[in-house]
């Protein structure tokens, strides 16, 4: 069951005129938000990010907090697994196609779906995963997590066209500001490094939730600008989102991340994830 402009409904009834400024204009943002246990994880950061999301494309909200989390459980309860990802889409609505706003501005198109949480599998916690790098070549508000992706989508392709699971993004050649859809942490001398929340990458809420961790459980962090070498010379290099939790980045572009395993700054950090997730989430 999925929620559309107002109405519950199965997805195959769920339809959106042609003219929506998210299909002509790819103009609007969205989220996804796990759900363990059938409670949505972190939502307040997440309707947080929302906003200011929201803001940056000059979209009023279309719901208060206290509405979003009631359309929000109402497609949690419509779902049948326990845990799930939710995926929450705004559009500028539909209007006559022309690149400046709707005068007078249209309802906007509010979009909830649920898909079966799937994280990774414990093959790929032992393997780890291989990347490869390239060129950031997107738009300089990435703190936006705007729908229109397809620098994201060819970047990932990448990818996977030569067997791997994720892109490294490297901003004029310079310094890793994130993955194509995750964030990436590097590890030195058993101190885990991650790239400011700037304009160039998505402030991941999974990468809040790790640096949270690593501050309650004393683990050395810093969080600075990492050059291109520094990715390259990394002992262990980890990748964070909401679907894929905590993943040991151990090749990149054929090389060996380190030893070429899963280590043990990424086995400690899935570890309390895990424990975070489990105590705090399922528990509550
Ligand atoms: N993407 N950076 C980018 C570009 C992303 O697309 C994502 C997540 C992240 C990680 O953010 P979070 O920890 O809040 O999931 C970082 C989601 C999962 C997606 O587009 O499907």
């Amino acid at each position: 069951m999925i929620y559309l402009n107002g109405q519950y409904m199965p997805i195959e009834e769920a339809k959106v005129p042609v003219l929506d400024r998210g299909f002509i204009f790819g103009d609007g943002v969205y989220e996804v938000i796990p759900v363990y246990s059938r409670r949505a994880f972190r939502l307040d950061e997440h309707l947080g990010r929302l906003k200011h999301s929201l803001d940056g494309i000059r979209l009023a909200n279309p719901h208060r907090n206290e509405e979003w989390v009631s359309i929000l459980n109402a497609v949690i309860a419509g779902n049948a697994p326990d845990d799930q990802s939710l995926y929450l889409h705004i559009t500028r609505g539909v209007a006559k196609r022309d690149h400046a706003f709707p005068v007078p501005p249209v309802a906007p198109t509010v979009f909830v779906m649920s898909n079966p949480l799937t994280t990774p599998p414990a093959s790929l916690l032992d393997s780890g995963i291989s990347a490869v790098t390239a060129t950031d070549n997107r738009w300089l508000r990435c703190d936006i997590k705007a729908i229109s992706l397809l620098p994201n989508v060819l970047l990932r392709q990448m990818a996977i066209d030569a067997g791997c699971a994720e892109t490294l993004l490297m901003r004029d050649n310079e310094f890793l500001t994130e993955g194509a859809a995750s964030n990436v942490f590097v590890v030195k001398n058993g101190v885990l490094l991650a790239p400011p929340k700037d304009n160039l990458m998505l402030p991941g809420i999974t990468y809040d939730v790790i640096l949270e961790i690593a501050s309650a459980s004393g683990i050395p962090h810093e969080v600075r600008r990492i050059s291109v070498a520094e990715v390259f010379e990394a002992d262990e290099l980890l990748l964070t989102s909401s679907t894929r939790e905590v993943l040991a980045i151990t090749r990149v572009d054929g090389k060996h991340v380190g030893a070429g395993i899963p280590g043990p700054m990424f086995r400690r950090m899935h570890a309390l994830y895990q424990d975070y997730k489990h105590n705090v989430m399922r528990a509550k």
